[in-house]
């Protein structure tokens, strides 16, 4: 099969899956996400993106207990259809399909699809030598630790970013730095790993959660807490966490060099420490 879809419990290939044009997903962005990756052809930590996935619907009033069960079998048996060496899979829960209105509709069941594609790793080229990102003010709304398919601030910034020739967008809340556009931000100083605390001006990353525990296992000093736009820019390293970076080092932030301008060797060891979790 090439790439896989799914709709409400059925699979077909992907370019065969079709949503109504009134469904509040398309209308309203009333629905929320996951995006998962696999390691040697298995999903990876699945289960604390399930997770995410229940408490965003229920942050934001979506019942999804009847999908609960099901996820981990949908999401493994998409991945063998889809049979890539490496598959990206992305869940997206929706409020269901019903005539415009800005309430809640009743009698309504949720939408519940998936798309299976192969996952390209970022070039190896680029993690070597780092990537430049960009600050801007976040312009998101107060419950970014939900993920919702609402990602318009996002798209903008990312995009932005991009046509400044920076790799990501690093997200700046009164004078706070708060996450990247797609991704979680840390730092290091003094030996130590920093990065803004969780809340509701950030998602909660699974690989967040991930290198902060290897982090703390390896004897390195995590620091959960506010940094300010200065601070930010002094930091000796600093380096993105996601589902399909992994531990991605920058370099530069706008104008200037980050430490030496070249990826900092904690984020080095950090990135391989990751490395060696996900080949044991
Ligand atoms: N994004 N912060 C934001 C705003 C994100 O969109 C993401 C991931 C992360 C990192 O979370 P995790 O480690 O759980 O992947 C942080 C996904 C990959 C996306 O939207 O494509």
């Amino acid at each position: 099969m090439p790439d896989v879809g799914f709709l409400n419990g059925e699979f077909m290939p992907l370019s065969q899956v079709k949503v109504s044009i009134e469904d509040r997903g398309f209308q309203f962005g009333d629905g929320v996400y996951e995006v998962v990756r696999t390691y040697g052809g298995v999903p990876f930590q699945l289960d604390a993106h399930l997770e995410r996935l229940e408490r965003s619907a229920h942050a934001i009033h979506l019942n999804t207990s009847v999908h609960s069960k099901k996820w981990e079998e949908w999401v493994r048996e998409g991945v063998a259809r889809a049979g890539y060496p490496e598959c990206k899979v992305y869940v997206q829960v929706t409020r269901g399909v019903a005539s415009r209105d800005h309430l809640f509709p009743t009698g309504t069941t949720p939408t519940v699809t998936m798309s299976v594609r192969e996952m390209h790793p970022p070039d190896q080229a680029l993690r070597q030598a780092g990537v430049v990102v960009m600050t801007m003010d976040d312009l998101r709304w107060g419950r970014c630790d939900i993920k919702s398919i609402n990602l318009l601030p996002n798209v903008l910034a990312r995009q932005r970013a991009s046509e400044s020739g920076a790799f990501e967008a690093i997200l700046v809340r009164q004078d706070m730095v708060t996450e990247g556009a797609v991704s979680n931000v840390m730092m290091i100083s003094a030996g130590r790993v920093i990065t803004p605390p969780e809340g509701p001006h950030i998602l909660s990353g699974v690989t967040r959660q991930r290198v902060l525990s290897l982090a703390r296992k390896g004897g390195i000093s995590v620091e959960e807490r506010n940094i300010d736009l200065g601070e930010f820019r002094r930091a000796e390293e600093a380096f993105l966490t996601g589902t399909t970076i992994e531990v991605l080092p920058v370099v530069r932030i706008d104008d200037a060099p980050v430490g030496n301008g070249q990826p900092g060797l904690l984020t080095k060891r950090l990135h391989s420490l990751f490395q060696e979790e996900i080949t044991s």
